[in-house]
């Protein structure tokens, strides 16, 4: 019976095996926002810790563009054939269309045919979201080859007049490769919502329950509408739920994560969250300085630029708070050393 229990093969994770992430060229910085609204770029900087953002400009470029090639790189560095992967997830609240899908738009712009793609709208707990059911199926032994895309056009729905919003959001897009691993992946996931919290953080028109009119359009309710007081104290509630029950889940002490990874709304808000949980700074990502919060993109973006810091058994925590209310974390350890894929 022992001799059994010791070969028992250990079950089969999904594992994050490359990233790869893609920011539009044209800089945004709190100098510039400080000449289109009444903000400064010491308030910027105080407040959100932000001091630039990306915004994808060009006519007719939608998430899509951003999304395809964060994809196409991460292809590239992986030594992926587009016709090796077998589903394609996009978590975004920015879509292209409100049909068809982006992920669909996404597979077809990297010459990916032929399988399953569909969208993940959980705001900017999108990602955390749609890794948490990319993780099903390479569980459930359904795929080997998972694509999974976090983008965000965030300035094709901030008015550019509302300094409490425009000041925070970028646009940006970021993928993973998730394939499975006996090693190392995902360990624990738990995702949450609480639907009451719209009033908080939403976009008014432009759904079936208020269709764009020129009323709509001249009273600026297609893009975001946010109390930003109230969301910051669920957002901090939310994100030390997520990370308190999985860290107590899991047995793990605050030495035990290498990494925190939140997702990048405001410095404070990471700030609070991982002195709560007693993480120190030294050991929690950031990268809102540079990119702002582009909502389902800050958690792959920072992932891709802090790869090469990163070691195989690295035990990462991922959290995200976003609109819905929508909120959740991820336990993984990472699966490979540095900027190499395996
Ligand atoms: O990612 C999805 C989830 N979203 C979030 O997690 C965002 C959470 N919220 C936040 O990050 C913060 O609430 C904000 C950055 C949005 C705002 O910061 P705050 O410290 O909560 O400011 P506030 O909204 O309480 O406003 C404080 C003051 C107000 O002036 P009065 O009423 O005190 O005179 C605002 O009008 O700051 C004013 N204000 C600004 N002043 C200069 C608001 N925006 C600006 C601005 N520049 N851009």
């Amino acid at each position: 019976m022992a001799k059994k229990a010791k070969q028992r093969k250990s079950p089969v994770h999904a594992a994050i095996t490359g990233v790869h992430g893609y920011l539009p060229p044209d800089v945004l910085t709190n100098a510039d926002l400080a000449r289109m609204v009444d903000t400064s770029d010491q308030w910027i900087t105080e407040r959100t810790g932000i001091k630039e953002r990306r915004i994808l400009k060009g006519e007719g470029l939608g998430t899509s563009h951003m999304g395809a090639e964060a994809v196409r790189g991460l292809l590239k560095k992986t030594g992926t054939a587009p016709e090796d992967v077998e589903l394609l997830i996009c978590a975004t609240t920015t879509p292209d269309f409100v049909h068809p899908a982006t992920a669909n738009l996404i597979c077809d712009m990297v010459g990916i045919h032929g399988i399953g793609s569909f969208d993940v709208q959980a705001a900017c707990s999108g990602f955390v979201y749609a890794l948490t059911v990319a993780a099903q199926f390479i569980r459930a032994g359904a795929y080997r080859k998972i694509v999974v895309v976090g983008a965000d056009k965030m300035s094709a729905i901030v008015d550019f007049t509302d300094r409490a919003t425009c000041v925070i959001f970028g646009d940006g897009a970021g993928a993973v490769l998730v394939e499975p691993s006996r090693k190392f992946g995902i360990i624990d996931t738990m995702i949450r919502s609480d639907g009451s919290g719209m009033r908080y953080l939403h976009q008014p028109a432009g759904g079936s329950r208020m269709p764009p009119t020129a009323e709509t359009v001249a009273k600026r309710m297609h893009s975001v509408h946010q109390e930003g007081a109230s969301v910051y104290k669920f957002a901090v509630a939310g994100m030390t739920e997520v990370v308190s029950g999985l860290m107590k889940r899991n047995h793990l002490k605050n030495d035990d994560v290498d990494w925190f990874v939140p997702h990048q709304a405001n410095k404070r808000i990471i700030e609070t969250t991982a002195d709560r949980m007693d993480i120190p700074m030294q050991r929690v990502m950031m990268t809102i300085q540079k990119f702002g919060n582009t909502t389902a993109a800050t958690i792959p973006l920072s992932l891709w630029d802090y790869e090469s810091k990163l070691k195989a058994g690295n035990r990462l925590l991922l959290a995200a708070f976003g609109g819905g209310f929508t909120w959740g974390g991820i336990y993984l350890t990472w699966a490979y050393d540095g900027s190499h894929r395996r």
